[in-house]
């Protein structure tokens, strides 16, 4: 098939723009029958592995990965098609295969059930975790479609031209699509404070962005902002259900940004620092099939891995002149000191930063998205109009099992905070209550009980 057509394109360029164009949809359509669905139901399973042999990532050349929207430029239509191409192969590979589609999401699957102590989702685990997974499907995708160079690509959600699907993940007929997807309603085009990676830029330390080697302690911010917001954007469709996102190809240009956007924590200020993951180790099958420990300190370098970003996101104002203060309060009734009303009241940014919320078991377990505000807001309140309206914070539900985990909020209240503080004269009386797709209470709000709040400004 690759030499047909590599000679059908030879023939194509020599007649013009009016053929390529015919060839491209042609090619579209061609894909077709060529790849392969993972197993409905049956991704949750691998085989009980042999003891993992130790892989050290240390890739001769550092290739880019680009964003979706520039892989939609004209100038990229060869490395899309290998793209494409790579992805097929993976694709169609039987289902029992390790490195099959199939398995791709039973590696995830096995690590997402929220009683299991190694989910890799609520401790330090999650960024290392999902870049190994994404590093080694790239070394899957580089061996199967024999191009050593390419490259993942990222959903750049984080830019106002990105915040619908990417068109090359659109068109039906090739290896991008996922006819699972839900793409219209309230929570699309993505909108502005749902994919506003300031807060967590700005975020000091890794614990509160990254989390600890000990699940909740506290639940990482990263997982509960841009990242479930993009994830839960698909509702009802697979990329809204935790365990079973990776079958969606878009899953992985949504990760590769979440990736990108932990290369940007670091590079944002000389004080992000990653920590020493000790001996702590991520798992998984190689592009040879073979079951690989990796350490998580050896994940921390994405050059070693072979991959740099084509940009990165950067903080609006520089984070050097910014602090934390942690907030003195009784349950959820906060007094500020009058140097914080000051700081809050300033021009420069506020971000609210909220270490594990408390009972949220006591709130609809269908929730996805909970508002934080200042007052008691009652059910049925649109928290986009409402006065004491901070923020949101989100989950995403796994279908077949409860998800009690706490959550950790990174919020960016700029304009919000210092007014509300001066009219209640220093305090704050904070509540979060549950909010459905256009941004409603669905019922009484709760007062806020975290581990720690803090504000950076
Ligand atoms: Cu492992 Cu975004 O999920």
């Amino acid at each position: 098939m690759a030499i047909s057509r590599r000679r059908f394109i030879r023939q194509t360029l020599t007649f013009g723009p009016v053929a390529m164009a015919f060839w491209l949809d042609r090619d579209l359509a061609a894909w077709a029958s060529q790849c392969g669905m993972p197993a409905s139901g049956a991704d949750c399973t691998l085989p009980s592995p042999p003891p993992a042999k130790q892989f050290v990532p240390n890739e001769p050349k550092v290739m880019t990965r680009y964003s979706a929207l520039e892989m939609s430029q004209p100038a990229m239509a060869t490395q899309l098609k290998q793209f494409r191409e790579a992805i097929c192969k993976v694709r169609d590979l039987p289902k029992d295969d390790v490195i099959s589609w199939t398995k791709q999401v039973a590696q995830h699957c096995i690590h997402c059930a929220s009683s299991n102590p190694t989910n890799i989702h609520y401790d330090w685990q999650f960024l290392p975790w999902h870049r190994g997974l994404l590093y080694f499907l790239e070394r899957i995708l580089r061996k199967l479609g024999g191009h050593d160079d390419l490259r993942l690509i990222y959903w750049d959600w984080e830019n106002t031209a990105s915040r619908t699907l990417p068109t090359i993940y659109a068109p039906a007929d090739q290896p991008l699509y996922w006819a699972n997807r839900h793409l219209t309603g309230p929570r699309w085009p993505l909108p502005n404070d749902k994919v506003d990676v300031q807060p967590l830029l700005g975020v000091p330390t890794f614990k509160t962005f990254g989390g600890t080697a000990v699940q909740s302690t506290p639940t990482p911010a990263v997982y509960s902002g841009p990242h479930a917001n993009v994830h839960n954007a698909f509702s009802p469709g697979d990329m809204a259900n935790l365990q079973f996102s990776p079958r969606d190809p878009v899953f992985y240009a949504h990760h590769g940004n979440i990736d990108r956007l932990w290369t940007s924590w670091v590079a944002a200020d000389a004080s992000h620092k990653n920590p020493d993951f000790g001996t702590a180790k991520v798992y998984f099958y190689d592009e040879n099939r073979v079951w690989r420990y990796v350490l998580m300190n050896d994940l921390r370098d994405e050059t070693k891995l072979g991959y740099k970003y084509s940009s990165l996101m950067k903080p609006k104002s520089s984070l050097k002149f910014m602090q934390e203060t942690p907030l003195a309060r009784k349950v959820n009734h906060l007094t500020l000191a009058a140097s914080t009303m000051a700081r809050l009241k300033a021009p420069s940014p506020d971000f609210l930063l909220i270490e594990n919320i408390h009972d949220l078991e006591k709130l609809p377990a269908s929730a996805v998205d909970f508002g934080i505000f200042q007052g008691t807001p009652p059910a049925g309140t649109q928290s986009a109009t409402a006065k004491g309206f901070l923020g949101t914070v989100s989950r995403v539900l796994s279908s077949g099992h409860a998800h009690n985990e706490r959550l950790s909020a990174a919020i960016n209240v700029s304009d919000r905070i210092g007014r509300l503080a001066e009219e209640k004269k220093g305090t704050l009386d904070l509540t979060v209550a549950p909010l459905d797709a256009t941004g409603k209470t669905t019922a009484a709000a709760i007062p806020l009980v975290a581990d720690n709040i803090s504000v950076v400004s």
